[in-house]
């Protein structure tokens, strides 16, 4: 038994959801990330065997001590636990203190210990990561294992786990690998739909009345949400009325795209989208590197671009239709993009 979930896109509204403004995230579908649980009999009661060779990590984590991700740095087994030099650095938090952060969340929620579901003092148990979401690509790699980790465990234990609770949950987890995430990424994911979201709110589910078709690019530069999201507090900080007024704008552009989707007017989206990326740049999370991507986008069709994520790197977002989707993805991968693929909302 295998359990999944996707990966997530932010349309609108980035880095000023972190400041209590709306913004727009649909679910990508096409990227998955996979876990399994199983009882593992190579560790004994109490440890986790984890095997995810996307971070390039096969080794078991004590899962009767929560702790600090230094704490579980320092659990890895002498000899057990193997860290590929070649694997991906960011993002810095420990991805596998994050994986079993998310087992041990799942069991604290559904009251059982890690010996008792072993049923056998003498038997651990095994977590199997596969993922398809680029690490730190603006894709919520990191929010969509951890759903996955969740429902695997709710799986193993037989427990059923609504989207509200894997959401709320994985938060917690996201708290590990982010500081201060706003949530918006475990809630697109753990319900696998377009929202409209208010950090600290319910998401709204958001009715798409004609279909969006996104170009999504990754510029192959991986970028640390936590980083980019601690360079926006500390300007911020220096410049608080600066900041609001921008957060402001990008709060306003995220209401008017919500009823643009709602009502079907598809082509509103192009220009908000260009004056988000212009807020952005502002808010100084591009690099040059995007908006070559997002320039080559434009020359090849798209009426709107922007980065999409935390930015530094990461994903580059085209609004396309049907007609111009394979002139947008050729000119992104002409520019340099790592890849491009083609997406539909609410098709
Ligand atoms: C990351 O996908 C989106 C940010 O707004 C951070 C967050 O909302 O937690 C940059």
């Amino acid at each position: 038994m295998s359990a999944s979930a996707p990966g997530k896109a932010i349309l609108f509204g980035e880095h000023a959801v972190v400041y209590g403004r709306p913004a727009i995230a649909v679910p990508v579908h096409a990227l998955q990330a996979r876990a399994e649980l199983t009882t593992s009999e190579v560790v004994e009661g109490g440890m986790l065997w984890i095997e995810a060779p996307e971070v390039g990590f096969s080794g078991a984590v004590d899962l009767q001590l929560a702790g600090s991700s230094s704490e579980r740095a320092d659990l890895r087994q002498p000899g057990g636990g193997s860290a590929d030099e070649d694997a991906p650095k960011e993002p810095p938090a420990d991805p596998v203190a994050g994986l079993a952060l998310a087992v041990e969340r799942a069991l604290e929620h559904f009251g059982a210990t890690p010996e008792a579901i072993a049923g056998d003092r003498s038997v651990g148990l095994r977590l199997e990561i596969r993922s398809e979401i680029p690490v730190a690509a603006g894709l919520g790699s990191s929010a969509a294992v951890t759903v996955a980790v969740l429902r695997a465990a709710a799986e193993y234990l037989g427990e059923s786990l609504p989207a509200g609770t894997a959401a709320e949950l994985a938060l917690k987890v996201e708290q590990h690998y982010h500081g201060t995430p706003s949530g918006i990424d475990s809630a697109v994911i753990a319900h696998g739909k377009p929202i409209y979201f208010v950090k600290g709110e319910q998401p709204t589910p958001l009715s798409v009345a004609a279909p969006i078709t996104l170009v999504l690019a990754d510029s192959g530069r991986a970028a640390s949400t936590r980083q980019m999201v601690d360079g926006v507090r500390q300007r911020w900080e220096a410049d608080r009325p600066g900041y609001e007024g921008l957060f402001d704008r990008i709060g306003a552009i995220a209401a008017e795209a919500r009823r643009a989707i709602q009502s079907g007017q598809i082509a509103e989206l192009g220009p908000l989208m260009s004056e988000n990326q212009q807020l952005l740049e502002q808010l100084g999370v591009s690099t040059p590197q995007l908006e070559v991507l997002i320039a080559a986008a434009q020359a090849a069709g798209a009426p709107g671009a922007k980065l999409s994520g935390a930015g530094g790197g990461g994903l580059v977002m085209a609004l396309a239709t049907a007609e111009t989707a394979e002139a947008i993805h050729d000119g992104l991968l002409a520019a340099g993009a790592a890849r491009a693929f083609t997406t539909q909302i609410g098709s």
